[in-house]
Protein backbone atom coordinates (compact mmCIF):
# COMPACT_ATOMS: atom_id res chain seq x y z
CA UNK A 1 0.00 0.00 0.00
CA UNK A 2 0.82 3.53 -0.93
CA UNK A 3 2.68 4.53 2.39
CA UNK A 4 4.67 7.32 1.22
CA UNK A 5 1.12 8.15 -0.54
CA UNK A 6 1.30 12.03 -1.25
CA UNK A 7 -1.62 14.53 -1.59
CA UNK A 8 -2.03 15.07 -4.88
CA UNK A 9 -5.22 17.22 -5.57
CA UNK A 10 -5.52 17.37 -9.33
CA UNK A 11 -4.77 13.88 -9.45
CA UNK A 12 -7.31 12.62 -6.74
CA UNK A 13 -10.19 15.66 -8.19
CA UNK A 14 -9.49 13.61 -11.66
CA UNK A 15 -9.73 10.32 -10.37
CA UNK A 16 -13.10 11.18 -8.48
CA UNK A 17 -14.28 12.86 -11.85
CA UNK A 18 -13.70 9.71 -13.74
CA UNK A 19 -15.46 7.74 -11.40
CA UNK A 20 -18.37 9.88 -11.60
CA UNK A 21 -18.32 9.87 -15.30
CA UNK A 22 -18.29 5.99 -15.15
CA UNK A 23 -21.19 5.95 -12.81
CA UNK A 24 -23.26 7.89 -15.17
CA UNK A 25 -22.84 5.43 -17.74
CA UNK A 26 -23.34 2.57 -15.83
CA UNK A 27 -26.76 0.47 -16.36
CA UNK A 28 -26.56 -2.76 -13.42
CA UNK A 29 -26.48 -2.44 -9.61
CA UNK A 30 -23.34 -4.98 -10.16
CA UNK A 31 -21.13 -2.44 -12.47
CA UNK A 32 -22.26 0.35 -9.83
CA UNK A 33 -20.90 -1.68 -6.95
CA UNK A 34 -17.70 -2.28 -8.88
CA UNK A 35 -17.52 1.18 -10.14
CA UNK A 36 -17.58 1.64 -6.10
CA UNK A 37 -15.01 -0.28 -5.19
CA UNK A 38 -12.56 0.89 -7.86
CA UNK A 39 -13.36 4.45 -6.96
CA UNK A 40 -14.10 4.56 -3.21
CA UNK A 41 -12.98 1.49 -1.75
CA UNK A 42 -9.70 0.56 0.15
CA UNK A 43 -7.03 1.32 -2.54
CA UNK A 44 -8.93 3.99 -4.35
CA UNK A 45 -7.23 7.34 -5.08
CA UNK A 46 -9.50 8.57 -2.94
CA UNK A 47 -9.46 6.72 0.41
CA UNK A 48 -5.60 6.56 -0.03
CA UNK A 49 -6.06 10.88 -0.87
CA UNK A 50 -7.75 11.22 2.24
CA UNK A 51 -4.88 9.10 4.25
CA UNK A 52 -2.18 11.32 3.14
CA UNK A 53 -4.07 14.32 4.58
CA UNK A 54 -2.57 13.32 8.06
CA UNK A 55 1.03 13.93 6.46
CA UNK A 56 0.67 16.99 5.02
CA UNK A 57 2.00 20.39 6.57
CA UNK A 58 -0.73 21.67 9.13
CA UNK A 59 -1.23 24.68 6.94
CA UNK A 60 -2.41 22.40 3.81
CA UNK A 61 -4.80 20.30 5.75
CA UNK A 62 -7.82 22.19 5.98
CA UNK A 63 -7.74 23.02 2.40
CA UNK A 64 -7.13 19.53 1.58
CA UNK A 65 -9.87 18.29 4.02
CA UNK A 66 -12.08 20.60 2.35
CA UNK A 67 -11.08 19.33 -1.20
CA UNK A 68 -11.40 15.32 0.04
CA UNK A 69 -15.28 16.53 1.57
CA UNK A 70 -16.68 17.66 -1.20
CA UNK A 71 -15.39 15.21 -3.58
CA UNK A 72 -16.54 12.08 -1.43
CA UNK A 73 -19.71 14.46 -1.22
CA UNK A 74 -20.14 14.65 -4.91
CA UNK A 75 -19.58 11.20 -5.74
CA UNK A 76 -21.84 9.74 -3.02
CA UNK A 77 -24.71 12.28 -4.33
CA UNK A 78 -23.35 10.80 -7.84
CA UNK A 79 -23.57 6.89 -6.44
CA UNK A 80 -26.99 7.60 -4.70
CA UNK A 81 -28.95 9.16 -7.78
CA UNK A 82 -27.49 6.46 -10.12
CA UNK A 83 -28.38 3.66 -7.40
CA UNK A 84 -32.16 5.20 -7.02
CA UNK A 85 -32.21 5.19 -11.14
CA UNK A 86 -30.98 1.42 -11.31
CA UNK A 87 -33.17 0.20 -8.57
CA UNK A 88 -36.17 1.41 -10.25
CA UNK A 89 -35.14 0.30 -13.48
CA UNK A 90 -34.47 -3.32 -12.48
CA UNK A 91 -38.10 -3.80 -10.48
CA UNK A 92 -39.64 -2.39 -13.52
CA UNK A 93 -37.52 -5.03 -15.69
CA UNK A 94 -38.93 -7.67 -13.05
CA UNK A 95 -42.35 -7.17 -13.29
CA UNK A 96 -42.30 -6.76 -16.70
CA UNK A 97 -40.77 -10.41 -16.92
CA UNK A 98 -43.21 -11.55 -14.17
CA UNK A 99 -46.38 -10.45 -15.95
CA UNK A 100 -48.93 -13.42 -16.83
CA UNK A 101 -51.29 -12.90 -19.62
CA UNK A 102 -54.48 -14.45 -18.54
CA UNK A 103 -55.58 -14.15 -22.23
CA UNK A 104 -53.07 -16.79 -23.32
CA UNK A 105 -54.55 -20.43 -23.87
CA UNK A 106 -53.76 -22.94 -21.12
CA UNK A 107 -50.80 -25.14 -21.69
CA UNK A 108 -52.47 -28.16 -19.46
CA UNK A 109 -50.34 -30.89 -18.45
CA UNK A 110 -51.46 -33.94 -19.92
CA UNK A 111 -53.20 -35.95 -17.12
CA UNK A 112 -53.33 -39.91 -16.75
CA UNK A 113 -56.73 -41.83 -16.77
CA UNK A 114 -57.55 -44.28 -14.45
CA UNK A 115 -57.96 -47.53 -16.05
CA UNK A 116 -61.69 -48.86 -16.17
CA UNK A 117 -60.64 -51.94 -14.41
CA UNK A 118 -60.21 -51.10 -10.81
CA UNK A 119 -63.37 -49.23 -11.67
CA UNK A 120 -65.27 -51.87 -12.29
CA UNK A 121 -63.84 -53.43 -9.45
CA UNK A 122 -65.42 -50.64 -7.52
CA UNK A 123 -68.53 -50.78 -8.68
CA UNK A 124 -68.83 -54.16 -8.17
CA UNK A 125 -67.89 -53.95 -4.66
CA UNK A 126 -70.40 -51.17 -4.17
CA UNK A 127 -73.17 -53.62 -5.25
CA UNK A 128 -72.39 -56.23 -2.61
CA UNK A 129 -71.92 -53.39 -0.08
CA UNK A 130 -75.58 -52.20 -0.52
CA UNK A 131 -77.10 -55.51 0.10
CA UNK A 132 -75.20 -55.80 3.23
CA UNK A 133 -72.66 -57.89 2.33
CA UNK A 134 -68.94 -57.99 3.31
CA UNK A 135 -66.14 -57.54 1.12
CA UNK A 136 -63.16 -60.02 1.74
CA UNK A 137 -59.49 -60.30 0.09
CA UNK A 138 -57.62 -64.09 0.36
CA UNK A 139 -53.62 -63.44 -0.44
CA UNK A 140 -52.83 -63.72 -3.66
CA UNK A 141 -49.65 -66.81 -3.07
CA UNK A 142 -52.08 -69.02 -1.49
CA UNK A 143 -51.96 -72.77 -0.38
CA UNK A 144 -52.67 -75.12 -2.65
CA UNK A 145 -55.17 -76.08 0.38
CA UNK A 146 -57.54 -73.31 0.01
CA UNK A 147 -57.21 -72.91 -4.29
CA UNK A 148 -57.99 -76.71 -4.35
CA UNK A 149 -58.21 -79.58 -1.64
CA UNK A 150 -61.01 -77.68 0.46
CA UNK A 151 -62.55 -76.45 -2.64
CA UNK A 152 -63.22 -80.40 -3.32
CA UNK A 153 -61.10 -80.53 -6.05
CA UNK A 154 -59.72 -84.24 -6.31
CA UNK A 155 -56.32 -84.77 -5.86
CA UNK A 156 -55.84 -85.70 -9.67
CA UNK A 157 -57.83 -82.80 -10.87
CA UNK A 158 -56.35 -81.19 -14.58
CA UNK A 159 -56.43 -77.60 -12.82
CA UNK A 160 -53.77 -78.25 -10.38
CA UNK A 161 -51.39 -79.51 -13.08
CA UNK A 162 -48.13 -77.23 -14.33
CA UNK A 163 -49.63 -75.89 -16.99
CA UNK A 164 -52.75 -74.04 -15.41
CA UNK A 165 -50.90 -73.17 -12.30
CA UNK A 166 -47.91 -71.29 -10.78
CA UNK A 167 -46.63 -73.20 -8.03
CA UNK A 168 -44.57 -70.80 -5.49
CA UNK A 169 -40.98 -72.81 -4.90
CA UNK A 170 -40.10 -74.36 -1.97
CA UNK A 171 -42.71 -73.30 0.37
CA UNK A 172 -44.48 -74.99 2.79
CA UNK A 173 -47.43 -73.57 4.52
CA UNK A 174 -49.35 -74.12 8.17
CA UNK A 175 -52.66 -72.27 7.39
CA UNK A 176 -55.36 -70.72 9.14
CA UNK A 177 -57.17 -74.54 9.34
CA UNK A 178 -53.71 -75.60 10.92
CA UNK A 179 -53.39 -77.23 7.45
CA UNK A 180 -49.65 -78.17 7.72
CA UNK A 181 -47.54 -78.74 4.46
CA UNK A 182 -49.35 -77.40 1.56
CA UNK A 183 -47.51 -75.98 -1.83
CA UNK A 184 -47.47 -72.63 -2.06
CA UNK A 185 -49.62 -71.73 -5.47
CA UNK A 186 -50.57 -68.52 -7.26
CA UNK A 187 -54.31 -68.43 -6.62
CA UNK A 188 -55.96 -69.65 -10.12
CA UNK A 189 -59.32 -68.57 -8.82
CA UNK A 190 -61.31 -66.06 -5.82
CA UNK A 191 -63.19 -69.22 -5.11
CA UNK A 192 -59.77 -69.82 -3.01
CA UNK A 193 -61.28 -67.22 -0.45
CA UNK A 194 -64.53 -69.26 0.20
CA UNK A 195 -63.32 -71.40 2.97
CA UNK A 196 -60.54 -69.16 4.58
CA UNK A 197 -63.50 -66.56 5.08
CA UNK A 198 -65.99 -69.50 6.50
CA UNK A 199 -62.98 -69.96 9.21
CA UNK A 200 -61.97 -66.73 9.82
CA UNK A 201 -65.25 -64.82 9.62
CA UNK A 202 -68.12 -68.10 10.79
CA UNK A 203 -71.45 -67.74 9.71
CA UNK A 204 -73.89 -67.03 8.74
CA UNK A 205 -71.51 -65.39 6.03
CA UNK A 206 -71.83 -62.92 3.32
CA UNK A 207 -68.78 -62.00 1.28
CA UNK A 208 -67.36 -60.84 -1.99
CA UNK A 209 -64.18 -61.22 -3.04
CA UNK A 210 -62.69 -59.56 -6.04
CA UNK A 211 -59.26 -59.59 -7.04
CA UNK A 212 -55.92 -60.82 -8.81
CA UNK A 213 -55.99 -64.35 -10.08
CA UNK A 214 -53.46 -66.59 -12.11
CA UNK A 215 -52.98 -69.17 -14.90
CA UNK A 216 -50.03 -70.11 -16.57
CA UNK A 217 -51.47 -68.90 -20.02
CA UNK A 218 -50.20 -66.69 -23.08
CA UNK A 219 -51.56 -63.42 -23.66
CA UNK A 220 -53.46 -63.75 -26.30
CA UNK A 221 -57.08 -61.70 -27.73
CA UNK A 222 -58.79 -63.71 -25.22
CA UNK A 223 -56.75 -64.45 -22.10
CA UNK A 224 -53.89 -63.14 -19.94
CA UNK A 225 -52.11 -64.92 -17.56
CA UNK A 226 -52.69 -62.42 -14.61
CA UNK A 227 -56.70 -61.33 -14.53
CA UNK A 228 -58.89 -60.83 -12.00
CA UNK A 229 -62.23 -62.44 -10.88
CA UNK A 230 -65.02 -61.36 -8.32
CA UNK A 231 -66.08 -63.99 -6.11
CA UNK A 232 -69.30 -64.58 -3.67
CA UNK A 233 -70.18 -66.24 -1.32
CA UNK A 234 -73.33 -66.65 0.80
CA UNK A 235 -73.40 -69.12 3.49
CA UNK A 236 -76.62 -69.38 6.33
CA UNK A 237 -79.61 -71.37 6.85
CA UNK A 238 -82.49 -71.81 4.11
CA UNK A 239 -80.46 -70.68 1.29
CA UNK A 240 -82.06 -71.90 -2.03
CA UNK A 241 -80.63 -71.11 -5.79
CA UNK A 242 -83.67 -69.16 -5.65
CA UNK A 243 -81.71 -66.60 -3.78
CA UNK A 244 -78.63 -66.95 -5.99
CA UNK A 245 -80.25 -66.30 -9.28
CA UNK A 246 -81.89 -63.31 -7.48
CA UNK A 247 -78.62 -62.17 -6.74
CA UNK A 248 -77.49 -63.07 -10.57
CA UNK A 249 -79.97 -60.96 -11.89
CA UNK A 250 -78.91 -58.14 -9.75
CA UNK A 251 -75.57 -57.95 -10.42
CA UNK A 252 -76.72 -57.90 -13.96
CA UNK A 253 -78.57 -54.93 -14.07
CA UNK A 254 -76.12 -53.19 -11.57
CA UNK A 255 -73.57 -54.29 -14.51
CA UNK A 256 -75.28 -54.14 -17.43
CA UNK A 257 -78.64 -51.57 -17.43
CA UNK A 258 -82.37 -52.87 -16.61
CA UNK A 259 -83.33 -54.62 -18.85
CA UNK A 260 -80.24 -57.68 -18.27
CA UNK A 261 -80.69 -60.90 -17.14
CA UNK A 262 -78.76 -64.00 -16.30
CA UNK A 263 -79.72 -67.70 -17.65
CA UNK A 264 -78.28 -70.65 -15.56
CA UNK A 265 -76.85 -73.67 -17.66
CA UNK A 266 -76.19 -77.20 -15.94
CA UNK A 267 -72.07 -77.64 -15.61
CA UNK A 268 -69.78 -78.82 -13.03
CA UNK A 269 -67.71 -77.33 -10.81
CA UNK A 270 -65.95 -79.45 -7.56
CA UNK A 271 -67.11 -77.07 -5.28
CA UNK A 272 -70.94 -76.54 -5.80
CA UNK A 273 -74.11 -79.25 -6.45
CA UNK A 274 -75.12 -78.46 -8.33
CA UNK A 275 -72.87 -76.17 -10.67
CA UNK A 276 -74.40 -74.03 -13.62
CA UNK A 277 -72.85 -71.71 -16.27
CA UNK A 278 -73.53 -68.36 -16.01
CA UNK A 279 -74.70 -66.78 -19.17
CA UNK A 280 -75.66 -63.40 -19.45
CA UNK A 281 -78.22 -61.11 -22.03
CA UNK A 282 -78.10 -57.37 -22.05
CA UNK A 283 -79.29 -55.43 -24.98
CA UNK A 284 -76.52 -54.17 -26.70
CA UNK A 285 -76.29 -50.44 -29.15
CA UNK A 286 -77.51 -52.25 -31.93
CA UNK A 287 -80.05 -53.98 -29.84
CA UNK A 288 -79.49 -57.40 -28.57
CA UNK A 289 -76.49 -59.13 -28.06
CA UNK A 290 -77.97 -63.07 -27.34
CA UNK A 291 -76.56 -64.53 -24.26
CA UNK A 292 -73.12 -65.01 -23.60
CA UNK A 293 -70.98 -66.97 -21.49
CA UNK A 294 -70.32 -64.51 -18.19
CA UNK A 295 -69.37 -66.77 -14.68
CA UNK A 296 -70.12 -69.87 -12.86
CA UNK A 297 -71.96 -70.66 -10.01
CA UNK A 298 -73.98 -73.13 -7.64
CA UNK A 299 -74.80 -74.10 -4.45
CA UNK A 300 -72.02 -75.13 -2.31
CA UNK A 301 -71.08 -78.44 -2.35
CA UNK A 302 -71.69 -79.80 1.06
CA UNK A 303 -68.30 -81.54 1.03
CA UNK A 304 -66.87 -77.32 0.71
CA UNK A 305 -68.90 -76.52 3.97
CA UNK A 306 -67.26 -79.68 5.50
CA UNK A 307 -63.86 -78.17 5.19
CA UNK A 308 -64.78 -74.88 7.13
CA UNK A 309 -66.11 -77.80 9.85
CA UNK A 310 -69.73 -76.96 8.98
CA UNK A 311 -72.51 -78.76 9.19
CA UNK A 312 -74.08 -79.29 5.73
CA UNK A 313 -77.30 -80.33 7.22
CA UNK A 314 -77.24 -77.52 8.98
CA UNK A 315 -75.99 -74.61 6.65
CA UNK A 316 -76.45 -74.57 3.00
CA UNK A 317 -74.73 -71.95 0.62
CA UNK A 318 -74.73 -70.91 -2.95
CA UNK A 319 -71.81 -69.32 -4.87
CA UNK A 320 -70.65 -67.47 -7.69
CA UNK A 321 -67.65 -66.43 -9.98
CA UNK A 322 -67.42 -63.74 -12.62
CA UNK A 323 -64.52 -62.26 -14.98
CA UNK A 324 -63.78 -59.18 -13.67
CA UNK A 325 -62.00 -58.47 -17.45
CA UNK A 326 -64.50 -60.57 -19.01
CA UNK A 327 -67.64 -57.81 -17.47
CA UNK A 328 -65.24 -55.37 -18.98
CA UNK A 329 -64.76 -56.75 -22.55
CA UNK A 330 -68.97 -57.24 -22.67
CA UNK A 331 -70.11 -54.02 -21.47
CA UNK A 332 -67.86 -52.04 -23.36
CA UNK A 333 -67.65 -54.63 -26.69
CA UNK A 334 -63.65 -54.64 -26.25
CA UNK A 335 -62.37 -57.21 -28.84
CA UNK A 336 -59.05 -57.56 -27.90
CA UNK A 337 -57.72 -58.42 -24.29
CA UNK A 338 -54.17 -56.70 -24.85
CA UNK A 339 -56.00 -53.00 -24.88
CA UNK A 340 -56.57 -54.15 -21.33
CA UNK A 341 -53.73 -55.16 -20.26
CA UNK A 342 -51.24 -53.44 -21.78
CA UNK A 343 -51.59 -50.11 -20.20
CA UNK A 344 -52.39 -47.41 -23.43
CA UNK A 345 -53.58 -44.47 -21.68
CA UNK A 346 -55.51 -43.26 -24.36
CA UNK A 347 -57.59 -46.77 -23.67
CA UNK A 348 -58.12 -45.61 -20.33
CA UNK A 349 -59.00 -42.06 -21.38
CA UNK A 350 -62.40 -43.33 -23.17
CA UNK A 351 -63.47 -44.24 -19.59
CA UNK A 352 -63.22 -40.93 -18.12
CA UNK A 353 -65.94 -39.38 -19.84
CA UNK A 354 -69.55 -39.83 -18.36
CA UNK A 355 -68.10 -40.27 -14.87
N1 LIG B 1 -63.71 -70.41 -9.72
C1 LIG B 1 -64.32 -70.65 -11.00
C2 LIG B 1 -63.32 -70.32 -12.11
O1 LIG B 1 -62.33 -69.69 -11.83
C3 LIG B 1 -65.55 -69.80 -11.17
C4 LIG B 1 -66.66 -70.27 -10.30
C5 LIG B 1 -67.52 -71.24 -10.73
C6 LIG B 1 -66.86 -69.72 -9.06
C7 LIG B 1 -68.56 -71.69 -9.97
C8 LIG B 1 -67.90 -70.14 -8.26
C9 LIG B 1 -68.75 -71.15 -8.73
O2 LIG B 1 -68.14 -69.68 -7.06
O3 LIG B 1 -69.76 -71.56 -7.94
O4 LIG B 1 -63.55 -70.71 -13.21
Amino acid sequence: MAQSAVFDAQAVTAAVNEGIGKIEKASSSEELKAIKTQYAGAESAMTQASKAIGSLPADQKKEAGKLMGKLRADFGRAFGAKQQQIKAEEEQRALAAETVDMTLPIRRKPLGARHPLPRLMEDVEDFFISMGWQISAGPEVETEWYDFDALNFGPDHPARQMQDTFYVKGNQAKDAAGFVGSNMVLRTQTSSDQVRALLTRGVPLYIASPGRVFRTDELDATHTPVFHQCEALAVDKHLTMADLKGVLDKLAVAMFGPEAKTRLRPSYFPFTEPSAELDLWFPDKKGGAGWLEWGGCGMVNPNVLKSAGLDPEVYTGFAFGVGMERTLLLRHDINDMHDLVEGDVRFSEQFVMGE
